[in-house]
């Protein structure tokens, strides 16, 4: 058993060591799929032994359940905001309203950091634990989002060195990012779904953290700087960077663009380098931070009610541009959607050749009262996706033209409507060669189908030569069709068919989500697949037993009822299944799961579990968990003082077992 609990300890310390090097240092060891190694590993030691399931594992960073509504709490030290200047000579009268403070002295040094343009966050560890992240809220209060911050991989749950050396209390404050990147790929993800992109990654942090499923946020893959410090027991180091060094070692992330500077002459100086390399960083920058290091002269110099005395946010300016709107391009995604684009004449802005902006949609060009040959002010929002934000007035040259509508689907002359919302227009022609080609994309992509050598360029061959005009005619492919494409031969044709013959098998998650079913991700897809196990089951599943599925709610399963309704999406389906497609969900290592397949709720307190312990048990052990009780519970867990869901499991005739029958379950 020791031996056990010594390889579950060592499988966490390198589990951790990879998130460090992975999100802390961007210089990771070992690849995705070797960390993901490391996890099921973990998992399966876990799950054959779930009395050694510890919180604070790398296992349990999806908290189980949904929480209801954020709590509110009240900041040990409030969370005060930063005057902004903008220009050289108001840094330098901060400068002198320091000395004054200071009794004519000069400050002992001052940091220069980043201002990140994130959401701002408390940390609070208690003994080295992270018992509770909160948002700034009014400063005063803020929201309790721990379960949501604990998936976020940078932020450690534990202190390392947790040797006597850490605080009893230490308040960490920083700010949770969207890395650039990745902001990018999801908002491409959410326009290929049909959803709204996020005006910028700031918005998508702070609408992330506010999501009520932790789930929803480990997805999205978000990112933490610190910056400073709420409430700190015992001893502080002389200044704020020696603190911070040490909170470092321990595990926190800050910035690694920071700098330590004599004068504020200094400081100037590493605000004018930072701003040259500002938009190399994988977050969005929108100023400087400039504060005093030394702790004893942030004491002297205090806080208005608003700002504090010592520290000074000076601004970059807005990075826009003016340029000439040549013509408007519409784009056809996988959807449908239709996007207005906007061709520039080309311009520089913060660090790109800009000659493509978004018009977001009709609604867009309306309010802009924008032509073709109007001079426009282009600006990256949240410093990174070029937009046109206003038509320079008096420019507008005598045969400037109003863009027009289309009546019809840019691609494929179809028919086009109208979203729900008007703002949207969309093509509705199933058999667009735009959507077409960007569903087999989609369908083909890594996380759906995962078909090797079918990439963008066969595929715009397949849709033009009309070889493909259906998902499913991916499967009926020979080499001799498609050897005579360009760029093909024999082999390379040997190699795609066998590569889509692979894809068969798949299994009903992946072929549901690669189906591109509005509002249908690869976890809904998974969570449907698994609740009903093959395709004519869900099928025939009606509205309230979609909804009677844990995590899936009203918008999704009106959307899969749409699909299994509509004529197009019944042919898919019965094109798929005679092609071979298997449409059943992977059971494969379900079977020897010990709950496989099981409903669980648990209620009360149990003795040898938190909460999200409890859950991941049951999830390793092949089960399911949801917060209430309904006729498909298979069982109840019932801990102390259960409260209202055991009378409810009674009511139902749902079987009801204390926690030592639930340790013998996850075993069996
Ligand atoms: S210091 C009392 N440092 O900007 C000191 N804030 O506009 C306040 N921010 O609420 C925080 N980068 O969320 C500090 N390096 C940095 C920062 C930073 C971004 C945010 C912070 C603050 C907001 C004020």
């Amino acid at each position: 058993m020791t031996d056990i609990r010594q390889q579950i300890e060592t499988l966490r310390r390198e589990i951790r060591r990879h998130d460090r090097l992975y999100y802390v240092e961007a210089a990771p060891e070992i690849s995705d799929r070797q960390y993901d190694r490391l996890m099921d590993e973990l998992k399966a030691l876990e799950t054959a032994h779930p009395e050694l399931i510890t919180p604070d594992s790398p296992t349990q960073r999806v908290a189980g359940e949904p929480v209801e509504a954020f709590a509110t709490v009240t900041h040990a030290a409030a969370m005060l905001s930063i005057d902004n200047t903008y220009d050289h000579e108001s840094l330098r009268e901060f400068d002198r309203r320091v000395r004054r403070g200071l009794d004519g002295r000069a400050p002992g040094g001052y940091v220069v950091e980043p201002k990140v343009d994130g959401v701002a966050v408390n940390l609070r560890y208690e003994n080295g634990r992270l018992v509770l992240a909160a948002t700034r809220g009014d400063g005063r209060t803020g929201d309790d989002i721990t379960a949501n911050v604990r998936t976020i991989r940078v932020i450690p749950w534990r202190l390392r060195g947790d040797d006597g050396g850490v605080p009893e209390v230490v308040e960490v404050r920083g700010e949770v990012f969207w890395p650039t990147a990745l902001f990018l790929q999801a908002n491409a993800r959410r326009v290929e779904q049909g959803l709204e992109p996020f005006a910028n990654p700031r918005n998508g942090a702070a609408g992330t953290l506010k999501q009520l499923d932790p789930a929803v946020v480990k997805e999205r893959r978000l990112s933490f700087v610190a910056h400073g410090f709420g409430e700190i027991s015992g001893d502080l180091p002389e200044r704020a960077s020696q603190l911070a060094a040490r909170l470092e070692r321990w595990g926190v992330p800050f910035s690694g663009e920071t700098t330590i500077v004599a004068d504020i002459d200094a400081a100037w100086e590493a605000i004018e380098a930072f701003a040259a390399i500002r938009h190399t960083l994988p977050y969005a920058v929108d100023g400087a931070v400039v504060k005093v290091d030394r702790f004893d002269e942030r004491e002297d110099l205090g806080a208005t009610s608003r700002f504090p005395r010592w520290c000074i946010a000076y601004k970059y300016e807005a990075q826009q541009a003016r340029s000439v709107l040549l013509d408007v391009d519409f784009q056809v995604g996988r959807l449908g959607t239709i996007t207005p684009v906007a061709r520039l004449t080309p311009v520089q802005l913060a660090g790109t050749t800009v000659s493509n902006a978004s018009l977001h949609n009709f609604d867009q060009i309306e309010r802009l009262g924008v032509r073709i040959g109007d001079t426009v002010v282009v600006e990256k929002a949240g410093e990174i996706i070029p937009q046109v934000v206003e038509v320079v007035d008096g420019r507008r040259p005598p045969d400037a033209r109003a863009i027009g509508v289309p009546g019809a689907c840019p691609v494929c002359q179809g028919p086009v409507a109208r979203d729900e919302g008007g703002v949207y227009l969309r093509c509705v022609n199933p058999e667009c060669g735009a959507q077409l080609r960007e569903r087999l994309r989609w369908f083909a992509g890594r996380n759906q189908m995962d078909i090797e050598h079918l990439g963008p360029a066969l595929i715009d061959q397949l849709v033009d030569t009309g070889l493909v005009k259906h998902f499913a005619d991916l499967y009926t492919l020979t080499d001799e069709q498609l050897t005579p494409l360009e760029r093909m031969g024999r082999q390379s044709a040997r190699n795609v068919v066998e590569a889509i013959a692979g894809s068969k098998d798949r299994g009903l998650a992946r072929v549901l989500a690669g189906l591109g079913i509005r509002h249908v991700g690869g976890r809904a897809a998974e969570i449907l697949a698994e609740t009903f196990g093959d395709v004519d089951a869900l099928a025939a599943a009606g509205p309230e037993d979609l909804v009677a599925t844990h995590e899936i709610g009203p918008v999704i399963a009106a959307s899969v009822r749409r699909f299994f309704d509509s004529g197009a999406g019944r042919d898919t389906i019965e094109r798929l299944k005679a092609a071979g497609v298997r449409m059943t969900a992977d059971r494969a290592a379900a079977g020897a799961a010990p709950l496989a397949g099981k409903m669980v709720v648990i209620t009360g307190t149990l003795s040898g579990f938190s909460r999200a312990a409890a859950t991941a048990a049951v999830k390793a052990a092949g089960g399911r968990t949801a917060s209430s009780v309904s006729a498909k519970t298979d069982f109840v867990v019932a801990g102390d003082s259960p409260g209202s869901k055991a009378d409810k499991a009674r009511a139902l005739g749902v079987e009801i077992i204390d926690e030592a029958e639930f340790v013998k379950r996850l075993k069996a």
